[in-house]
């Protein structure tokens, strides 16, 4: 009886203890924290010397935290406090702490978000309707979107800033009339220009017409027009995905069959994890404005360093020259479904079966 009393209290006590300190809270948790974020989105943390998974960890824990810097591109203790006005009015504008430990313990499960609406310190961050996606861009990497979180797992981040989901076009504008290095010409030809100076934009929703899963309507609009680089073929590509080391299976999916196959670029790419809980798939209808027919690409860029390998896919319509001093305006439209492999196939086979008459003859 004794035993059982001591065992009893000990146990409200250990309670209690654990509840005041706040100890039972995991302040590195995937909700809070991800090391490459972390790494790529403040520069003062590259600087520290902080450039692995271990150090981006200690440096979070000792410094970060209490600095209020943001380290996963779904939450951001600043943006929270300013986001509720109960956690600011207790735990004050400079919380951090404590707003972290609040979010993980509540304000996860009252389904509150970590960021401020209208963007905070140059990035810009939205999410569905479940806040399940998480999509945000930033004033350093020109807009591009440089993260999306999907279920608290970082598909796509800005490490050595070259992961992001972007459109692009070929000829490249970077390439000037003579290559930097070296000397030589450049391979895409004569560029006379420094900047390009007709808009680019994209329009991205988060949500995709009659589809339940998390997907991403990408709507890429191309001006092409001035003084362009020589060209034979002008590639579009609408858009371009670089994803982590965790995306190694390829596949593509046979609207048809209705299955997974073996990547073939005629067919929306599949990007998925060895063990199938994080995918990504890509549908863009072939029927749109391209002089060739649109495929799906996909590499494999080379390990460095700090990271495994960047998968990255993409979906590329291509003009023919067009005359020298028009201009041209292209718009193209491209669905990314965003779940577990098995979310990704059933929105896959949901945009075929929408689009359906763009399929067949
Ligand atoms: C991580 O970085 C720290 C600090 O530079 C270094 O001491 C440590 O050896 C690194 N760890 C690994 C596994 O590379």
């Amino acid at each position: 009886m004794t035993e059982f009393i001591m065992n009893w209290l000990f146990g409200v006590l250990f309670a209690v203890a654990v509840s005041v300190t706040g100890a039972a809270v995991d302040l590195t948790s995937p909700a809070v924290f991800n090391a490459i974020f972390y790494i790529t989105a403040n520069v003062e943390v590259w600087h520290a010397g902080a450039r692995n998974v271990t150090s981006a960890k200690y440096h979070w824990l000792h410094h970060g935290i209490d600095e209020g810097l943001q380290a996963c591109g779904s939450f951001h203790s600043a943006q929270y406090i300013r986001r509720y006005s109960d956690v600011e009015k207790a735990h004050g504008l400079h919380g951090y702490r404590q707003a972290i430990e609040h979010y993980l313990t509540t304000g996860q499960h009252e389904h509150r978000v970590g960021y401020l609406e209208g963007g905070y310190g140059g990035r810009w961050t939205v999410s569905d309707a479940h806040h399940k996606l998480f999509v945000s861009a930033s004033a350093r990497m020109g807009a591009a979107i440089d993260s999306l979180v999907w279920n608290n797992h970082e598909f796509i981040n800005s490490i050595d800033h070259g992961r992001e989901l972007q459109m692009a076009v070929w000829p490249a504008f970077w390439f000037r009339a003579v290559n930097y290095i070296g000397e030589k010409p450049c391979p895409g030809g004569m560029n006379t220009e420094n900047t390009y100076r007709h808009p680019f934009s994209k329009k991205v929703t988060l949500e995709c017409p009659g589809i339940s899963q998390s997907c991403l309507h990408f709507r890429s609009t191309f001006t092409i027009a001035g003084v362009f680089p020589h060209y034979t073929m002008l590639q579009m590509v609408a858009p371009a995905g670089y994803l982590t080391g965790d995306f190694t299976v390829w596949r593509s999916y046979d609207y048809s069959s209705g299955h997974l196959v073996a990547y073939h670029t005629k067919m929306p790419v599949v990007l998925s994890s060895p063990d199938k809980h994080f995918a990504m798939g890509v549908f863009a209808s072939p029927k749109q404005d391209t002089d060739e027919d649109m495929y799906y690409g996909r590499f494999v860029l080379s390990k460095d360093k700090i990271t495994a390998d960047t998968n990255k896919w993409n979906v590329v319509f291509r003009k023919h020259t067009l005359p020298a001093g028009t201009t041209h305006v292209f718009n193209y439209d491209t669905y990314i479904c965003v779940g577990t492999l098995n979310d990704v196939t059933a929105c896959l086979k949901k945009l075929t079966q929408a689009h359906h008459a763009d399929l067949v003859g």
